[in-house]
């Protein structure tokens, strides 16, 4: 029997909502916080707001049978997890902690003796301990690990998501998960939280070390597509098919290069490595190198567009410009998905339609209709194989399944495959 009875999730987005959702499957009784009406009202209805395969069916079950509900205002819980996003505030690439800080002030009021409050936002090194200190601050009445330790009143721990998009509902209980209590109770408490649902070990450490854990796994996959990407501009230079060298290369016994790409987005690999380099910009080189490598490829792969209607134009001393369609393959940040934020191919997309003005058309079958922004810009949204008819240049941005199956693409078509699949 769980020693919590009900638990509250603060911040209802791509984490929140599906951990919420396999904590009432569990059996706990479920709480869901969000600030957005839309979120609260769907989630109500039984439906959800957002994309994930499996979820919709188990958000459907869990409000039916009133293990789950969605709110605007936090209630008492027996523990709390804090869910809410950590962008950047600015260009400067400072952590925005923030909505942290609007969450600990929103669940302080109903904070009783006893209770854990764990922050699964992906996190700057030492935000546990300040969001403790905003806690602290907002409920002089209770004791807190910064103060007493291991007699705290409240049990603090930081335990970052590392689950894949697209596949949440499963790694959320296969996958190892870190627990970084701010004492070794804090830690206990978590690992029994989790253990409700979690199969994978739960490794305790403490909040500093799980922070930097989570930032160091995305920086390390961030450098390494740099790497990627570094390579697939030299190769495109020295006339070199960068895919079959990466391939030949591999063969290697010692050797795993990762495949290159039109940039790097979302919401973790793009974001993460700059709170490292933020902390510590004198030390950490390597990993803002890494950083400036990728998010400088979308500008590469425009220039080759540009190119390839150069080459069109030279070809075809008839036509002009303004004739030109060009054909924008995916807008996800990866495969099969539909989250569009911190997307390479947005930015590329976007910044294509800015030059050729009613030109561009986007095939994205994973959403139905185009972000007002990008709608904005005059980009069309367009069906594949209609696109493929009509286009001169196709830029293949996003690795989609659907974009996989041999097409019959004209000779006279120029394609930049930033995926090496066409
Ligand atoms: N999406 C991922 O794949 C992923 C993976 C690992 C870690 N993370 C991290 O998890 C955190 C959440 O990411 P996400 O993708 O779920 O974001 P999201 O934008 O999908 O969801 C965040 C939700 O929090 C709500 N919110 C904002 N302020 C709030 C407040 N004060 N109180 C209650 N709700 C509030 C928003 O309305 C939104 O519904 C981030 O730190 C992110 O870096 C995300």
């Amino acid at each position: 029997m769980s020693q919590f009875n009900t638990i509250s999730v603060l911040g209802l987005g791509y984490i929140g909502l599906p951990t919420a959702t396999v904590f009432a499957q569990h059996g706990l009784n479920v709480i869901g916080v969000d600030v957005n009406k839309h979120a609260v009202d769907t989630i109500n209805q039984g439906k959800i707001h957002i994309v994930e395969p499996d979820l919709d069916i188990a958000v459907h079950q869990c409000v039916e049978n009133g293990k789950l509900r969605a709110t605007l205002k936090p209630e008492t819980a027996d523990a709390f997890l804090i869910a809410v996003p950590t962008p950047f505030k600015g260009d400067d690439y400072e952590p925005d902690l923030s909505y942290i800080e609007a969450a600990s002030n929103a669940i302080a009021p109903v904070l009783k003796k006893g209770d854990l409050v764990i922050l699964e936002s992906t996190s700057p090194v030492g935000a546990t301990e300040q969001m403790a200190e905003w806690l602290a601050q907002a409920r002089p009445d209770l004791t807190f690990p910064q103060q007493t330790g291991e007699d705290s009143d409240i049990r603090i721990a930081h335990c970052p998501e590392r689950v894949l998009p697209g596949h949440v509902m499963r790694e959320l209980i296969e996958n190892d998960r870190i627990i970084g209590g701010m004492t070794q109770k804090c830690s206990a408490q978590a690992v029994a939280l989790y253990k409700n649902f979690v199969k994978g070990d739960c490794i305790v450490t403490n909040s500093r070390t799980a922070e930097m854990c989570k930032l160091t796994e995305n920086s390390f996959r961030d450098v390494n597509i740099a790497f990627a990407n570094e390579l697939s501009i030299i190769c495109d230079r020295l006339d070199i098919n960068v895919w079959e060298l990466i391939s030949l290369a591999n063969r290697h016994p010692r050797v795993n290069i990762l495949q290159p790409g039109c940039g790097v987005g979302g919401h973790c690999i793009a974001v993460d490595p700059w709170f490292i380099v933020n902390k510590t910009p004198d030390l950490a080189k390597l990993i803002h190198t890494a950083r400036l490598v990728n998010d400088g490829k979308p500008e590469w792969v425009i220039s080759q567009v540009n190119n390839a209607v150069v080459e069109i134009l030279q070809q075809n001393p008839t036509r002009s410009v303004s004739d030109l369609k060009i054909a924008c393959l995916g807008l996800a940040f990866k495969p099969d998905i539909d989250d569009l934020r911190e997307s390479p191919a947005v930015k590329i997309t976007e910044k294509l339609a800015e030059k050729y003005q009613g030109q561009v058309i986007a095939v994205e079958p994973n959403v139905e209709v185009l972000p007002i922004k990008l709608a904005n810009k005059d980009i069309q949204l367009g069906k594949l194989e209609n696109t493929l008819e009509i286009a001169d240049v196709i830029v293949l941005l996003v690795d989609h399944k659907e974009f996989k199956v041999s097409n019959n693409i004209s000779e006279n078509i120029k394609v930049i495959d930033t995926k090496g699949i066409l």
